[in-house]
């Protein structure tokens, strides 16, 4: 398990890079990569919507073009303030501080759940993404961004000491232990040489 695979740990680091977060995010996460993401989802103007992980609010950002009802939960209060500045404490998203693995939501809550760039950190992402498909209504959607696994050995070491980098076989374990059925992978990439996401989105199924 990588260091940063735990809360403590990541919520110390958060509070150092939401200092800088908005300024390297758009290295390896950009604008088009995100919106090509929200392509992927049926978004109606009235679904609401959940983002786990939301940081500094960069997703939540691009989300709140689609529909008014949107969450933004993350455990950590750094990022969180960063968010609070650009869309108010309690403005059009309602913000929560919590935990992935232990959503403060009612079964069947959302629409849609969207999660980028957070499950890395997850140190038990199996049962976070148990939680993604409690909320989320039968019938709705999941999507979750990680990183991809990288094909050199050498980056292979190095990605799995500091937190969870992932293939498609890997997404297909997890989500499946999860309890989705239906979900498929997109690689996302900004630009040749860039680093790769792993995008999954899953239809939440019946219970
Ligand atoms: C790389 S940032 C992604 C922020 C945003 N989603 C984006 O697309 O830019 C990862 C975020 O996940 C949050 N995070 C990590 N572990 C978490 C957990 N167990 N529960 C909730 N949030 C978590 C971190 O605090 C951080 O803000």
């Amino acid at each position: 398990m990588g260091v940063l695979e735990n809360k403590a740990r990541a919520r110390t680091f958060y509070k150092y890079l939401s200092k800088v977060y908005d300024r390297i995010n758009p290295f390896i996460w950009d604008e088009s990569m995100r919106d090509e993401a929200i392509d992927m989802l049926d978004i109606e103007p009235d679904d609401h919507v959940l983002d786990v992980g939301c940081g500094t609010g960069f997703a939540t950002e691009g989300l709140l073009e689609r529909t008014d009802h949107i969450y933004g939960l993350d455990q950590s209060a750094h990022q969180l303030e960063k968010a609070y500045a650009k869309f108010g404490k309690r403005g059009p998203v309602r913000f929560h501080r919590g935990d992935a693995e232990r959503l403060p939501f009612a079964d069947d809550t959302f629409d849609v759940v969207w999660s980028s760039g957070s499950i890395e950190y997850w140190p038990n992402p199996v049962v976070a993404l148990r939680e993604l498909r409690r909320v989320t209504k039968p019938g709705g959607q999941v999507l979750v961004v990680g990183p991809d696994y990288p094909n050199n050995s050498v980056f292979q070491k190095l990605a799995d000491a500091i937190m969870l980098f992932y293939d498609e076989e890997e997404a297909d374990r997890m989500f499946t232990e999860a309890g989705y059925q239906d979900f498929e992978h997109v690689i996302q990439q900004s630009r040749p040489g860039s680093p790769r996401a792993i995008t999954t989105v899953a239809q939440v199924p019946d219970r």
